[in-house]
């Protein structure tokens, strides 16, 4: 069955700061958000994309279509899960509410085909949908008011939550609004799965798929992509 791909990119890109919404900063000769679109589009199970833009946007490049496929928009709210619940309402009449979604972050260019086959591939298998993640590699400590460290918490069984995350479209649309109706702000879109009671799949993915938040990240996936173009 076909998979469509919702990419949120209505955010302002507060933490990295600078004039240009960090989704339109350039790496290897595109923008980081045409990286994301160019293999999401270009895997065989993927029929289209929706993109949540910013009202004010003015730097979005008009593609109507990446790789004979549609690319839609909409716009996008206030809060990333407003934009992705926007994008699932922009998607075309046809598209059943069992099919599978595949949420992206417009600022994480570096995703590869094989951890888009295998969240697939966990998603078709698991009613709850999947998620792309990494086990979390660091100690992890606990800061007390004064900022010393009060304990070291353990690291087993905890995973950074990466994207795409993959969920039947009626279902995560349904978590969204029933968040929203509850006043809470989710921070991805297995939090609003989560909350309702359902249980996504981790599916481990790769660590350099990573999001550009700060200028730092920016340095890392300006490297990784243009070794990868080599
Ligand atoms: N996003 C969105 N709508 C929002 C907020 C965020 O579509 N209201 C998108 C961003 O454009 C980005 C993704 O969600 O592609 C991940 O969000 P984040 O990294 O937090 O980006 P920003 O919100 O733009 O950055 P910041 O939080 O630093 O302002
Ligand atoms: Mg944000």
């Amino acid at each position: 069955d076909p998979v469509w791909v919702v990419i949120p990119a209505a955010g302002r890109g507060s933490r990295f700061g600078g004039d240009i919404p960090k989704q339109y900063l350039e790496v290897a000769g595109r923008p980081l958000i045409a990286h994301a679109l160019e293999v999401l589009l270009s895997h065989p199970r993927v029929a289209g994309a929706v993109v949540a833009l910013a009202a004010d946007d003015t730097r979005w490049p008009n593609w109507e279509s990446l790789w004979g496929k549609p690319v839609l928009r909409c716009h996008g709210g206030s809060e990333r899960a407003d934009s992705v619940l926007a994008a699932l309402q922009a998607l075309p009449a046809g598209v059943a509410d069992t099919a599978l979604v595949l949420v992206h972050d417009a600022a994480r260019p570096n995703l590869r085909l094989g951890d888009i086959d295998r969240l697939i591939a966990a998603a078709d298998a698991h009613a709850d949908g999947a998620i792309l993640a990494a086990p979390v590699r660091d100690t992890l400590k606990r800061a007390d008011a004064q900022g010393d460290i009060a304990a070291t918490e353990p690291r087993e069984g905890l995973w950074r939550a990466l994207t795409p995350q993959a969920f039947r479209r009626g279902a995560l649309a349904a978590a969204l609004e029933r968040a929203r109706a509850d006043g809470v702000v989710v921070t991805d879109e297995a939090m609003a799965m989560e909350r309702t009671g359902l249980r996504p799949r981790l599916v481990e993915g790769r660590e350099d798929n990573i999001k550009v938040t700060t200028p730092a990240d920016l340095a890392l996936v300006e490297f990784l992509l243009g070794k990868a173009s080599q």
